[in-house]
């Protein structure tokens, strides 16, 4: 095939959703779908301990929620598809945003009863500001739900976001038939299988009036039903795919994950309306996604996700050009030439070898150190990729190794986990106590990760300690030393540096904060690191 379309045929994406919601329950059910999960075994296992191809990490199970992402790749219809594993608690959006870089596409999961939630919303606004395409899967319809048109109301209102129904409920919770496919103008009406719904579900595809159809509603729900296919009509608006790539309209799906309900039909318009490899940008030139040069980008970094295997991968978005392996390239951040030679392709846990790849895939490079999260790998050297944000921390701890002779273990597993970045570290100017570092994150969940990897991967016991602080800024770089010098520190506050030697902030209080700025009018701070601050991707 030529690699215009081999390119034509990849999808990235990830599913968000509020936890709960059902994002796990539609991951695994596409993988039902697309041949990759035979009959779905792990929904019923899933039951006793809530492990999932997606869901490894021993402490992912104990919590019941998916701490890190995980990617899993499948063929399906023809399709090569990349889904990436978001997770859903609001303490791991640093790596959700992450991952969030490395799609194309989004399908956004509600539940049927509560419609748009916080996180939902906060993932929501990540999505939009990187114009990514949005699909929208109302789940859980076979139990009692909100009004369909007042969730497409939310959707609208709340997202400013114009939402197009694909497919309309024949009737709600126990009386959830099945639904009405707009496009094609076709009842698919569903039978449900026993519990967890571990193989496809039968569906009988007919037209609206088919006596089958009717037989099984209600005279007053297929009268209704009619009615609302009537006022959707009449309300206008033709379904363009084009203001679909541009964010501006989401395609809604009614369906039951649990059931398998709708998820065929959401994935099959998924994979036909959503987005190509999109082309990356590099300071204004656009990257071509067919270019003759390799290119990409790594974001996300993992150690030890198989305990028998303790090595670490490196997660890397293709970009352009063809991936080939043993292939020698660039490390942009460190100027070297690397041989990129033990890659893989993924499936949760499970690996094979990789021999190449296109622009929307993703590699996984094995064993290899000294890649960070953001690095750029690539044949052509005037291409380095700003696409992964950074976050202003919100938590800050002490941490320190309370066991001398274990000092060795303490620091492998503190270094992997920075360069992960599970948390990042700040050094104090004043810092006086060797023994402790400080660590910052955006939630606080984040220090129970390390906590607990330090101890289960690295057999490293550590003491955490809550810091002062609160509020962290970015100073601005072309400051100079002497004001930094006189500037005027307000008490309980501190000057420090990333892992950059970038100078930063550290203040109790957005009253300190404020009250810093005050007395200190000569020094501009920031809340993301200067040399972050550029403009947002444009198609
Ligand atoms: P998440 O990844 O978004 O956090 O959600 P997840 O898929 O884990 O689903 C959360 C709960 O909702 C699970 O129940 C799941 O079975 C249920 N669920 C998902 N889709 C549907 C649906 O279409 N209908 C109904 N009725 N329930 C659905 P749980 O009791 O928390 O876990 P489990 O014991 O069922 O695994």
């Amino acid at each position: 095939m030529k690699a215009a379309d081999e390119i034509k045929i990849r999808r990235s994406m990830a599913i968000i959703s509020h936890p709960d919601a059902g994002k796990t329950t539609l991951t695994e059910k596409f993988l039902l779908y697309g041949g990759a999960l035979h009959l779905a075994g792990s929904v019923t296992s899933r039951k006793k301990e809530r492990a999932t191809a997606s869901d490894w990490m021993e402490l992912e199970r104990k919590r019941g929620i998916s701490v890190s992402s995980t990617l899993l790749q499948f063929d399906y219809a023809g399709y090569k598809v990349n889904l990436l594993d978001t997770p859903g608690h609001k303490d791991f959006s640093e790596d959700t945003y992450r991952v969030l870089t490395a799609v194309d596409s989004v399908i956004m999961v509600l539940d049927a009863a509560k419609g748009i939630e916080s996180q939902t919303r906060k993932l929501f606004e990540i999505c939009r500001r990187r114009e990514i395409p949005i699909f929208t899967y109302v789940n859980k319809m076979d139990r009692p739900t909100r009004h369909p048109l007042e969730l497409l109301d939310e959707l609208e209102d709340v997202l400013q976001l114009n939402a197009f129904p694909v497919n309309w409920p024949l009737g709600t919770g126990f009386d959830f038939k099945g639904v009405y496919d707009r496009m094609a103008k076709q009842v698919h009406l569903f039978q449900k299988l026993s519990k967890g719904g571990s193989q496809a579900a039968p569906v009988s595809i007919r037209g609206l009036d088919d006596p089958i159809v009717k037989d099984n509603l209600s005279a007053q729900d297929y009268a209704h039903l009619c009615e609302e296919l009537e006022l959707l009509e009449g309300a206008g608006g033709l379904f363009d795919p084009a203001d679909v790539l541009a964010g501006d309209t989401t395609p809604v799906f009614f369906g039951s994950a649990l059931n398998n309900f709708g998820v065929q039909l959401i994935l099959d318009y998924f994979l036909k309306y959503s987005s190509e490899p999109i082309p990356r940008k590099v300071n204004g030139r656009i990257i071509p996604t067919e270019s003759d040069k390799f290119s990409g980008f790594i974001f996300k970094i993992l150690a030890n996700m198989d305990p028998n295997h303790r090595d670490r991968i490196a997660f890397l978005r293709v970009c352009s050009g063809k991936f080939e392996r043993d292939m020698t390239v660039w490390h942009s951040r460190t100027g070297e030439r690397v041989k990129l030679s033990n890659t893989r392709k993924m499936f949760g846990q499970e690996r094979e070898a990789i021999d190449e790849a296109y622009a929307g895939d993703v590699v996984g490079i094995v064993g290899r150190s000294g890649f960070g999260i953001g690095d750029t790998l690539t044949e052509d050297p005037a291409i380095t990729y700003h696409e992964i944000p950074r976050f202003t921390p919100e938590c800050f701890m002490t941490i320190r190794n309370p066991n001398p002779a274990n000092f060795k273990k303490f620091k492998k597993g503190m270094d992997q986990l920075l360069e992960e970045g599970v948390v990042q570290e700040f050094f104090r100017d004043d810092d006086v106590h060797a023994n402790s570092r400080l660590l910052a994150a955006v939630g606080p969940l984040q220090f129970e990760v390390v906590t607990y990897r330090l101890q289960a991967e690295y057999g490293a016991e550590s003491l955490m300690e809550p810091a002062p602080w609160q509020v962290l800024r970015w100073i601005d770089p072309a400051t100079p030393e002497a004001t930094l010098r006189e500037a005027r520190i307000p008490s309980g506050s501190t000057l420090a540096r990333d892992a950059n030697q970038h100078r930063v902030l550290l203040v109790p209080s957005e009253w300190t904060l404020n009250y810093f700025c005050e007395k200190n009018p000569a020094i501009a701070i920031s809340n993301v690191p200067y040399e972050l601050i550029q403009k947002p991707r444009k198609r």
